[in-house]
């Protein structure tokens, strides 16, 4: 069976698009099999999607499905039998079907831009996720430069007992720019720090996969 990683968090734009498909396409260029789900009305992934269809040999294989709330479930399933790895990319403010995503998952990415008002956001999606009883992991994204900002978000993470995944991400334009092409930085920057990011970010994730810790 499939790993099933869910990227959740109640804010807006805190960078659940871009995590889901940067560690899908860093896992499918690892030759893994990779299922990539848009779980959010938005559409976003699935805009995403239709560029990546025209980016050629670069674009790693990716399987991409975006099912309404009710076939989410079965939908997972049914490609969890398929493949290594299923990522869910799910929508913010609608806690009825990111419910059903976390309900579903292995672990739960949860994004945190590091800011005051991002990390209050984020308690009502630690909640849901307790709720369910699935496994949480807080990844920094758009981490600045200056290190303090991310100094004092980890130690309130630390003093809290969160979860805090090591590796982040910086703030980078290599994943908009990306994200524009229908593809992840391993795939349009291969060399760039922000792919460097991504491998990290996938091997700290894949780690969490049950079995292994
Ligand atoms: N690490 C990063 N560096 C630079 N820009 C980023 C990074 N992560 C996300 N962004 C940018 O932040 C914006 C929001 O990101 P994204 O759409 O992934 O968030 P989201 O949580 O999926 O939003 P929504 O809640 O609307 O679904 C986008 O413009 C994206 O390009
Ligand atoms: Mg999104």
């Amino acid at each position: 069976m499939a790993f099933v990683v869910a990227v959740a968090q109640r804010k807006g734009g805190a960078g659940k698009s871009t995590v889901a498909a940067t560690l899908a396409t860093t896992f499918a260029a690892q030759g893994q099999r990779v299922a990539l789900l848009d779980a959010d009305p938005q559409q976003t992934l699935a805009r995403w999607q239709q560029e990546r269809a025209a980016a050629g040999s670069r674009a790693h294989p990716l399987g991409f499905e975006a099912p309404s709330g009710w076939r989410l479930p079965a939908t997972i399933e049914r490609l969890a039998r398929t493949h290594d790895v299923v990522v869910l990319d799910t929508p913010p403010h609608a806690d009825t079907d990111a419910r059903i995503a976390i309900r579903a998952a292995d672990l739960v990415l949860v994004p945190l831009q590091p800011s005051p008002a991002d990390l209050w956001a984020m308690e009502g999606t630690l909640e849901l996720i307790a709720e369910e009883k699935r496994r949480a992991a807080v990844l920094l994204n758009r981490v600045p430069a200056n290190g303090r900002l991310r100094e004092e978000i980890v130690r309130e993470l630390l003093r809290r007992k969160l979860p805090l995944l090591e590796p982040g991400f910086g703030n980078r334009t290599a994943f908009a720019a990306a994200f524009a092409k229908g593809l992840g930085v391993v795939e349009s920057a291969p060399r760039g720090t922000a792919a460097d990011e991504a491998r990290a970010v996938a091997d700290a994730v894949a780690a969490l996969r049950p079995g292994k810790a």
